[in-house]
């Protein structure tokens, strides 16, 4: 098993050093595994002025699996489009065909009170966000700023062919039959005929799955629903735009963006994993930083890419006990718990394994 550390920038280094100890500390314990370092995002602009290079490109092609802290800052924000970190992160998205982005949003019940909803909407949640990765708006062609009679224009395309929608929905459809078997297909095809032909496609690929319950909601209304009930949902599936704004929203519905893991996967199971919280500058190198996240990315690694489900188990084992043990870092933080740094939260981890 070979895996690429991708440390990345802001918070990233600090909380991929915990990820690092946790899976350092299963590989003394029989698991084998190589551990390679790369450079993704603003860093490899620093070092090597492009934010994916060709080393990290052969790295990443070579490795099994990827897991990556997060990418971005606001000194990067002047360059021009294709030197700034976020373009790294698509990159390698793209390069591998890493379609299929796998966001979970459970709500670990000694954190119902750091959810800024009341703690009886958010009791027992448990969503999975599947989304489409490596098309629509993200990637669609034509794309530009413009000069049109004499006013600039901007321009993005939303596109999507019935070969992405139906391997994404086969991927969605399939992780439902594992969980509650039911499945809401997000879209907005009252107004664009790309979704529209999304949920053609999503009705289409249900006639292989009779057993999960589909259903369909504009996106809109899924954003509501999402603060009003989320109970309501067990798998969600969208178009890469959709999932990334959806996403953000679920998580904070969990207490902390600063819990949750993320997979994208190929269709061979070969993963990028990440937290899906960004690289919060703000509070970059100050040991503050919830490597939970990152840490629950390593297990998602584990069952996803290398079917090693006990030792999965064994990471979200010790994080649950963490939790249980009142281990709190600040951005989930509540009087009477015991509040750590980065760290120090990793060292409660590794003590739980
Ligand atoms: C995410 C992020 C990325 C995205 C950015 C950093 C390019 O927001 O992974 O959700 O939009 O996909
Ligand atoms: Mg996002």
């Amino acid at each position: 098993m070979k895996i690429a550390i991708l440390a990345g920038d802001g918070i990233g280094p600090e909380i991929i050093t915990q990820a690092v100890r946790v899976l350092e500390a299963l590989k003394s314990d029989g698991l084998k595994f190589e551990l390679e370092p790369g450079l993704l995002g603003g860093c490899a602009v620093d070092a090597a002025g492009e934010p994916f290079p060709e080393a990290t490109r052969r790295l990443v092609a070579e490795a099994d699996a990827a897991i990556l802290g997060a990418v971005g800052g606001p000194r990067y924000d002047v360059l021009p489009r294709q030197l700034r970190p976020e373009q790294g992160l698509l990159g390698i998205r793209k390069m591998l065909g890493l379609f299929a982005n796998l966001r979970p949003a459970v709500l670990y019940p000694e954190l119902a009170n750091a959810s800024t909803l009341k703690p009886e909407i958010v009791a027992g949640l448990d969503i999975l966000i599947v989304r489409e990765l490596t098309g629509d708006i993200y990637f669609g062609e034509p794309r530009g700023i413009e000069l049109r009679d004499g006013q600039r224009v901007g321009f993005n395309t939303m596109i999507y062919s019935e070969a992405e929608i139906s391997r994404i929905a086969h991927v969605a459809f399939r992780a439902a039959r594992k969980r509650k078997r039911k499945l809401c297909s997000v879209d907005k095809m009252n107004v664009l005929e790309c979704t529209q032909l999304w949920r053609d496609v999503v009705v289409e690929t249900a006639k292989d799955y009779p057993e999960v319950e589909l259903s369909h909601m504009l996106v809109d209304n899924a954003a509501m629903q999402l603060v009003r009930n989320p109970g309501q949902f067990d798998v969600m599936v969208t178009g890469n735009m959709f999932g990334d704004i959806l996403s953000d929203e679920a998580s904070m519905l969990t207490g902390s963006i600063g819990m949750l893991p993320s997979a994208s996967l190929d269709d061979k199971n070969k993963g990028l994993y990440e937290p899906i919280h960004g690289s919060a500058p703000d509070i970059a190198g100050k040991d503050v930083a919830n490597p939970l996240a990152t840490i629950l990315s390593a297990a998602m690694m584990l069952r996803y890419t290398f079917d090693q489900e006990a030792a999965a188990g064994r990471i979200e084992n010790a994080v649950k006990r963490v939790l249980a043990q009142g281990y709190r870092t600040q951005d989930i933080y509540e009087p009477g718990m015991k509040k750590v740094g980065t760290a120090e939260m990793g060292d409660a981890v590794l003590a739980n394994i």
